[in-house]
């Protein structure tokens, strides 16, 4: 009987954060408008589904950091998985490579701007 009582507190206390599970984030780097050399945009990373919330993203222009980025309130969506959305105003020109750097449970990785500049 005892036992049986200690199972049902430990289910409940642990219930709802404890659902969540270890989750790689899924990246969308993309932009508000198409993208055009020599013309103002927005370059937005999108990341979702991740677990646990400790995340670090970063916008690179030739793999230097973009300053003047604003990032979205961590917000989580079902099951306790966050999402967050990092944007900067931008103006592409020829020859520049943008991606998105996300590092989750210390591993960094590269998520490249698909323009059709
Ligand atoms: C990506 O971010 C991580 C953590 O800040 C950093 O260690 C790594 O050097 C970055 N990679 C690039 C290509 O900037």
């Amino acid at each position: 009987m005892k036992t049986f009582v200690c199972a049902v507190l430990v289910g409940l206390l642990c219930l709802p954060p404890s659902q969540a599970k270890q989750s790689s984030p899924k990246v969308q780097v993309y932009s508000r408008l198409q993208g055009e050399v020599g013309k103002e945009n927005t370059l937005i990373c999108h990341v979702t589904e991740f677990h646990p919330p400790e995340i670090n993203i970063e916008l690179l222009r030739n793999s230097q950091v973009m300053a003047g980025a604003h990032q979205t309130d961590l917000a989580f969506e079902k099951d306790w998985y966050y999402h967050l959305t990092k944007h900067v105003p931008f103006t592409p020109q020829k020859g520049e490579a943008f991606a998105c750097n996300v590092t989750h449970m210390g591993i960094p990785k590269i998520y490249i701007w698909e323009a059709d500049v």
